[in-house]
C-alpha cells in the first residue's frame, strides 16, 4: 500500500511540468492584445523563439522589441517579427517560408488573429460577414494546414506539438445582438471551436494536439468599441460573476498550460476564460 501511494504521488519532474524550455512558437495576431500577452507568457516559460506575425510590420517590430527586453526570458531567446496577412493564402505561404529560414520545426502554433464586425440584422453587410468568416475560420484552417509539416517535424507521442486557436465565448453562447450585432463573428467563433475539435482528431495521430480558448472580454483594441457600447470597462467588470474583466496573465496562464507537458493529454478541448460570464447570461 505504501509503495502504491508512493508511486501515485511521485510525479515525473513536477518542476518542469509547465516549462516550455527551448520551444519554438508562432503567433498570428501577435503584435498586440491577446497574442502579445501569450507571447510574453511563452517567452517567460522558456521558449527559445517566438515568431510574431500580423499585417503591420512596424507593429510586429515594436512588439518584438518589447518582448526582447523582457528580463526573465531564457538566455538567447528571441522574438522575431514576420509580418503577413493571415487572410491571404499567399501571405501565409510566405510566412511559413520565412519561418523556415531560421528553424526546421515549430512546436507551438497560436492561431489567434481575428476580426469582428458589429451591425444590426437588417443591414448586416455580406462583405463584413465574409471578411470575418475568412479570417476567423478559413485562415485558421489554412494556417494550421500550411504549418503542419513544421509542427510534425519534432513532434512525438511523449512530446507532441500544439495548436491553440483563439475562439470566444461568443462562439459558445449568443454574441452581441441589436444595433451592433456580431452574427458573423459569433458564427465564426463557433466554427473555430468545432474546426479545432475536428483537427484534434485528424492531427492527434501526427502528434499535433489542437485546442481552443474562448475568452470573455479582455480590454484590447478590438474589444474597446463593444465594451464602450456596453457601458465601459468598469460597469462590465462589475457585472461579471468574478467581478473583473480578463487580464494578460489569464491568457498567458492558459496558453502555457495548453502548450506544456501539463496540457499534453488535452486535445479537442475549449477552455473558457471569462470569469463565468457565459453562464450568467439570461439570468433572471
Ligand atoms: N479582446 C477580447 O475581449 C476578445 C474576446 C474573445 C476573443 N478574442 C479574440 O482574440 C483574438 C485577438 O484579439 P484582440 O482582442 O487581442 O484584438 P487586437 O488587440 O485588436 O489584436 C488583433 C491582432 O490581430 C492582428 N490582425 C488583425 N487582422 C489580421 C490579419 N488579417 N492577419 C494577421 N493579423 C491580423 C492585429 O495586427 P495588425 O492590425 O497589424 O494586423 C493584432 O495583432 C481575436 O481572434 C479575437 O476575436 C478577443
Amino acid at each position: 500500500m505504501a509503495a502504491e501511494a508512493k508511486a501515485q504521488t511521485e510525479l515525473n519532474d513536477f518542476k518542469s511540468l509547465f516549462s516550455l524550455e527551448g520551444k519554438v512558437v508562432v503567433i498570428t495576431g501577435g503584435s498586440r492584445g491577446l497574442g502579445l500577452h501569450a507571447a510574453s507568457g511563452f517567452l517567460q516559460a522558456g521558449a527559445s523563439k517566438v515568431y510574431i506575425t500580423s499585417r503591420k510590420a512596424a507593429a510586429c517590430e515594436q512588439a518584438c522589441a518589447a518582448l526582447n527586453a523582457l528580463p526573465n526570458k531564457r538566455p538567447g531567446a528571441q522574438a522575431i517579427s514576420v509580418p503577413a496577412d493571415s487572410a491571404k493564402i499567399a501571405d501565409v505561404e510566405g510566412l511559413v517560408k520565412k519561418v523556415k529560414e531560421t528553424t526546421d520545426h515549430v512546436d507551438i502554433l497560436f492561431a489567434n488573429a481575428g476580426a469582428t464586425w458589429g451591425e444590426k440584422f437588417d443591414t448586416h453587410p455580406d462583405s463584413a460577414f465574409a471578411k470575418v468568416m475568412d479570417l476567423n475560420v478559413k485562415s485558421v484552417f489554412n494556417t494550421i494546414r500550411l504549418f503542419a509539416p513544421l509542427l510534425q517535424n519534432n513532434a512525438t507521442m511523449e512530446d507532441p506539438s500544439r495548436v491553440i486557436v483563439t475562439a470566444s465565448i461568443a462562439g459558445l453562447g449568443v454574441g452581441s445582438l441589436g444595433e451592433n450585432a456580431t452574427f458573423g463573428y459569433s458564427a465564426s467563433k463557433a466554427a473555430a471551436i468545432h474546426l479545432t475539435r475536428n483537427l484534434a482528431v485528424e492531427l492527434g495521430p501526427r502528434h499535433i494536439l489542437c485546442n481552443s480558448i474562448a475568452p470573455g472580454f479582455f480590454p484590447s483594441k478590438m474589444a474597446s468599441g463593444l465594451m464602450d457600447l456596453q457601458g465601459g470597462a468598469e460597469k462590465m467588470a462589475q457585472g461579471n460573476p468574478n467581478g473583473r474583466l480578463g487580464r494578460p496573465e489569464d491568457i498567458a496562464g492558459a496558453v502555457v498550460y495548453l502548450a506544456s507537458r501539463a496540457g499534453s493529454h488535452c486535445n479537442g478541448a475549449c477552455i473558457t476564460l471569462d470569469g463565468g460570464a457565459l453562464w450568467s447570461r439570461g439570468r433572471l
